[in-house]
C-alpha cells in the first residue's frame, strides 16, 4: 500500500511507521489520520508484523499536533465528529490493539502528537523532545484522548497543570512524570525502541495481547479489571504457546512461540 504522508519500513517482525510531513512538523491532517488508520489496521492483521514503532520524520518533531489549518472550518458538530472519528479510527485502535506499539518521540509531541504517543503502549523519547497539550491556547481542549490518558499516566495534578497552563515539558520532566520510560540521544532513539520491541517479540504473542487487554481493563469504565485478568489468564492455558513455554522451561531450552 502506497501512502502520501507515511513511510513504512520493516525490519524483521518490527514495522516502523514514520509520519512524513516534515515541512508541517508532521501535523496530523485528515489524510494522515486516514492513512494511519489503514497502516495500523494492516500492521495488526499482518502475521509477519509482531509490533510497531511510530515516529516522526526529521530531527525536529514527532508530531506537532492536529493540523490547525483544518480546524477553522469546523462548528460544534464538526468538532465532535472529528474527535469521535479520531478516537475510534486511530487512537483507540492503537491502544486496544493486540500487538505492542512503541512511540519513539523524536522532537515536539504536542496536542494530537502527544495524544498519539499516549495511545501507544510504551513511549521513549530523545533528549531534545518537548511534550505538551497546548489546546487551550486555541480555545480548545485535547480531543483525541489527552484529558484521559495524560491523567492516567501522570496523575490528576500534573495533568491539570500541563493542560491548563498549556506548557511544554522537557524529555527529562516526562521521564520523571512517568510519561516516557526512557530518554536517549536522538541517534539512539530508534535502536532503543527496536531493542525494547525485539525483547517483547521473543515473548508469547497471545500472552502479549492478553496482557495488553488486561492492563487496559484497569482504565475502562464498567469493566472489572480483576475479572478481565482471571478470564485472560485462563484463556492462556488453552494456547499452544503456553504448552510450548512450559515445555521449553522444563527442557531448559528457548521457547519457540507461534502465536497459537
Ligand atoms: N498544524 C498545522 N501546521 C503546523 C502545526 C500544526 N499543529 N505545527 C506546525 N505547523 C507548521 C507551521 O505552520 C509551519 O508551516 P509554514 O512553514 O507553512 O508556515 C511549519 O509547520 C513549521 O512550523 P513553525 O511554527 O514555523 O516552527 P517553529 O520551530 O517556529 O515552532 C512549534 C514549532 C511546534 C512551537 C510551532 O509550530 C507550534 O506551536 N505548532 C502548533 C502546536 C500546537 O498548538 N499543537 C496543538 C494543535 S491542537
Amino acid at each position: 500500500m502506497e501512502f502520501q504522508n507515511l513511510l513504512i519500513t520493516n525490519k524483521g517482525r518490527i514495522q516502523q511507521i514514520t509520519i512524513n510531513r516534515e515541512s508541517k512538523l508532521n501535523a496530523l491532517n485528515k489524510d494522515t489520520l486516514a492513512e494511519l488508520h489503514t497502516a495500523i489496521a494492516e500492521a495488526f492483521q499482518n502475521p509477519e508484523v509482531g509490533g510497531v514503532i511510530i515516529t516522526g520524520a526529521g530531527p525536529k518533531a514527532f508530531v506537532a499536533g492536529a493540523d490547525i489549518s483544518e480546524f477553522a472550518a469546523l462548528d460544534a458538530d464538526g468538532g465532535t465528529q472529528l474527535s469521535r472519528t479520531g478516537h475510534t479510527e486511530v487512537f483507540d485502535l492503537i491502544a486496544n490493539g493486540g500487538k505492542p506499539v512503541i512511540a519513539a518521540v523524536n522532537g515536539f509531541a504536542l496536542g494530537g502528537g502527544l495524544e498519539l504517543a499516549m495511545a501507544c503502549h510504551i513511549r521513549i523519547a530523545s533528549d531534545n523532545a518537548k511534550m505538551g497539550l497546548p489546546e487551550v491556547t486555541l480555545g480548545l481542549i485535547p480531543g483525541y484522548g489527552g484529558t484521559q490518558r495524560l491523567t492516567q499516566l501522570v496523575g490528576k495534578g500534573k495533568a491539570m497543570e500541563m493542560i491548563l497552563t498549556a506548557d511544554m515539558i522537557t524529555a527529562g520532566d516526562a521521564l520523571q512524570y512517568g510519561l516516557v520510560t526512557h530518554v536517549v540521544n536522538p541517534e539512539e532513539l530508534l535502536s532503543k525502541a527496536e531493542e525494547i520491541l525485539n525483547k517483547i517479540l521473543t515473548r508469547a504473542p497471545l500472552a502479549l495481547a492478553a496482557a495488553i487487554r488486561s492492563i487496559n481493563a484497569a482504565y475502562t469504565d464498567g469493566v472489572n479489571g480483576y475479572e478481565t485478568e482471571v478470564a485472560e489468564f485462563g484463556k492462556c492455558f488453552g494456547t499452544k504457546d503456553f504448552k510450548e513455554g512450559v515445555a521449553a522451561f522444563m527442557e531448559k531450552r528457548k521457547a519457540e512461540f507461534k502465536g497459537e
